[in-house]
């Protein structure tokens, strides 16, 4: 494979911090709205992001997943609890995020601090989710070993067998993690790759809560 030949170019579509201003969660919501009204296709999930996490011995695992709520406290997504993601931030709650859209030639990259929501917005969630996948997370005891393929529709058989027309429970190893960012940075593709990267940081104390927004190298 010839890497070198891989070259996109990007558009010179600048970013200034006067445009940004300094609230990131209206400027996340806005790019989130951009990228799905702008999606290439209903193939392209815009809200896909990688998210890392790590053990208190310094082992780093990245996966996707998705990104499923912005509110005013953070960013949302939906897990296993005793998965290895969850396992791992029940020992180090730090938690990266990246966003990456490349037809808009941005990436947002966001780090913070992962807490579980509340039962209820979990189990909103849940039973807002089709009942085929309700049924798929109740069984799969996320990033545990399988026997087979077989041994997971089984159980989720015995399992359509047992609910019959019921409701699916919300399983207690399941749920949703809020991210409180402290760390922003918003990425726009430029012209002969000197993009453009603005960063807005958390400075918290007891009298005040703000933003600082930086400009780094690209
Ligand atoms: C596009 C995409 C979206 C995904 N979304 C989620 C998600 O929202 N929640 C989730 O638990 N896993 C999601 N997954 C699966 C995860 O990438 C991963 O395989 C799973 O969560 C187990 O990760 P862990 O063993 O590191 O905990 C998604 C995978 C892909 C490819």
């Amino acid at each position: 494979m010839d890497f070198q030949a891989l070259r996109k170019e990007y558009e010179d579509q600048g970013l200034n911090l006067e445009d940004l201003g300094i609230d990131p969660i209206r400027i996340l919501r806005d790019w989130m709205e951009e990228a799905t009204k702008k999606s290439p296709g209903r193939w392209f999930e815009p809200n896909a992001m990688s998210l890392a996490t790590s053990d208190l011995k310094g082992k780093v695992t990245v996966r996707l997943v998705l990104l499923k709520g912005i509110c005013e406290e953070g960013i949302q997504f939906f897990t296993n609890y005793d998965s290895a993601k969850g396992k791992q931030l029940a020992e180090n709650p730090r938690a990266a995020v990246a966003l990456h859209w490349p037809y808009l030639g941005r990436q947002i990259r966001i780090e913070g601090v992962a807490e579980k929501t509340s039962r209820q917005v979990s189990d909103e969630y849940f039973h807002s989710r089709p009942v085929g996948a309700q049924l798929s997370a109740s069984v799969s005891k996320q990033s545990s070993v399988v026997p087979s393929r077989q041994a997971l529709e089984q159980e989720k058989q015995v399992l359509i067998s047992e609910v019959g027309d019921g409701e699916v429970a919300l399983p207690d190893d399941w749920g949703g993690y809020l991210i409180r960012p402290d760390r922003f940075e918003f990425w726009q593709g430029r012209s002969d790759r000197l993009h453009d990267r603005v960063v807005l940081l958390r400075n918290k104390s007891e009298e005040s809560d703000e933003w600082e927004v930086v400009r780094l190298a690209p």
